[in-house]
């Protein structure tokens, strides 16, 4: 047995935002208020420019600024708030999504306000708590910066948002503003933990976090070490983690609902907290350098689950966090081995990269053994889904069409977008083996289908969809509400389709 090298990690956070977002105070106005740092004022493409900007439309157009969603210009004044024009569009036809961007641009150009104020949420065509929510998702989603672990933290994170309403919109933009403040909240849990070092976050570590978030949301949580894993015949999940000197961990939490359950819905995350290909190592640096984020399932998972009771969701909600490394060595599994996941089925390995499959099937067996309503399954799985989709899409896989309708939904309402791809079962034979009852990679195409087609074969007749988020699990550059880095990718989508969700009918 090797020894396990400990780095000076002991003491460190890997979740600041967890402390960060119970600091943001966001409230609901008549006007601005005196200590605000920045105002923004929505200005459309068309109609009239709002008279407290003190510009018209020939002076905004010179300086390059014609309203449409995106574009925000800071107006230089000798004192006061910053006053900012926020671009939302054709006038009174900016929807959610557009609502959210724009208020990401307000927030990336008033750079350094802890506080923002703006009627934004009033510009477009949005009810007003659905717009509402966008906006603060939007402007805490954007400011959001990874700085654990710098000496000198570069972010200037939001602190305060005052939303400025009427007095009949007030109810329902204090509604949906406080719902975004919990779900951009999740998004910044799900980006720490991507964005965090994998040395920083292992196996154990995630399951610490996960602990963390049972206590604080009131969760039912069990975590599970090797020797649990091994007793549950955890095949899969024990099999990437042969060769790692880290121990595997398998976290199951449970939300209840007060009052009577509106159906039940489990989550399964692949927590790979570094996917190295193992034996059949990856060929290109680049790849291993974002690797640390292959736990972007799990974190997703865990992050829509600090969510729920806050959003008062009314389903029972279970997550399964299948958490491991894939290091090669020599005690890893080897091309040609046979493992058995859960259930009994037995896999020959052809591609020791292929594992997120092999850790997520364990989960899938183990949710359809509680015969929940519906299995949604969110992982990183495979660059060929990048390569269709790229990094803005997720593709969704289902055998059950009303369940994937309810994730597209879910999708759209938080501009997560998601695109449908075949459960084609004519590719199934790619995965027929030799000696085994499966082989767990198909060939190079349609690799994205072959993956989703191996996990179908684990659930059943159970309702399930299949989120692979290998694309936009990151991004390399700020844009709008993403922040460089991880995104954060699925938190905010399943915490929203377990707030909406209804029992599929089979
Ligand atoms: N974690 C990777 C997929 C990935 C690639 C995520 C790039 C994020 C960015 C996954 O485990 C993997 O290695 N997939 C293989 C599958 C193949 C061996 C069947 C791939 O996509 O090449
Ligand atoms: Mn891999
Ligand atoms: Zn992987």
């Amino acid at each position: 047995m090797k020894k396990k090298i400990t780095l000076p990690v002991a003491g460190f956070d890997p979740v600041p935002s967890l402390s960060q977002s119970a600091q943001v105070a966001v409230r609901v106005v008549r006007s601005a208020p005196p200590g605000a740092d920045a105002v923004g004022i929505p200005v459309a493409e068309d109609g009239a420019v709002p008279k407290d900007l003190g510009l018209d439309r020939a002076t905004l157009a010179a300086a390059g600024f014609d309203g449409k969603v995106g574009q925000a210009l800071l107006v230089p004044k000798a004192e006061g708030p910053l006053l900012v024009a926020v671009g939302v569009g054709r006038a009174g036809k900016a929807d959610a999504s557009a609502l959210r961007d724009a208020a990401a641009a307000f927030a990336r150009v008033a750079a350094k306000g802890a506080h923002l104020a703006t009627s934004l949420a009033d510009a477009g065509r949005a009810k007003p708590d659905v717009a509402a929510q966008a906006v603060v998702e939007g402007l805490l989603l954007a400011r959001y910066r990874y700085d654990a672990l710098k000496s000198e933290p570069t972010g200037h994170p939001v602190q305060q948002v005052s939303l400025i309403t009427t007095t009949e919109r007030s109810r329902a933009t204090t509604a949906g503003a406080e719902r975004g403040r919990i779900l951009a909240a999740a998004g910044a849990l799900a980006r720490d933990l991507a964005n965090a070092p994998p040395k920083h976050l292992t196996a154990e570590r995630l399951a610490d976090v996960a602990r963390r978030i049972a206590k604080k949301e009131g969760l039912a949580i069990e975590v599970f070490d090797r020797d649990g894993i091994a007793k549950l015949e955890l095949g899969g999940l024990l099999g990437v983690n042969a060769g790692s000197v880290e121990p595997p961990r398998m976290v199951r939490m449970t939300y209840r609902p007060k009052g009577k359950s509106g159906g039940h819905l489990i989550l399964v995350g692949k927590g790979l907290t570094y996917d190295s290909g193992g034996i059949n190592v990856k060929p290109r640096d680049p790849m291993h350098g974002v690797m640390k984020m292959d736990m972007s399932g799990a974190g997703a998972v865990l992050a829509a689950m600090s969510a729920l009771s806050a959003l008062g969701v009314k389903a029972t909600v279970t997550g399964y966090l299948m958490c491991t490394d894939n290091m090669p060595s020599g005690s890893a599994m080897k091309m040609g081995d046979v493992l058995t996941q859960r259930g009994g089925r037995t896999i020959e390995i052809n591609n020791t990269d292929a594992e997120g499959r092999l850790a997520l099937a364990d989960g899938l067996v183990l949710a359809t053994e509680q015969q929940p309503d519906a299995i949604v399954n969110i992982g990183t799985l495979t660059g060929a889904c990048m390569l269709a989709l790229g990094d803005q899409i997720a593709g969704v896989f289902a055998n059950n069409q009303r369940l994937a309708e309810q994730v597209k939904a879910a999708a759209a309402s938080t501009d997560e977008s998601v695109w449908q791809l075949p459960l084609d079962k004519r590719y199934r034979k790619q995965l027929e083996s030799n000696v085994a009852d499966m082989e767990n990679m198909g060939d190079a195409a349609p690799g994205a289908i072959t993956a989703a087609l191996y996990l179908a074969e684990f659930v059943g007749d159970t309702p399930w969809a299949h989120l692979d988020i290998c694309g936009p699990m990151q991004v390399t550059a700020d844009e709008s509400w993403r922040s460089r880095g991880a995104t954060g990718f699925g938190a905010r989508l399943l915490a929203e389709l377990a707030a909406g969700f209804t029992p599929p009918r089979r």
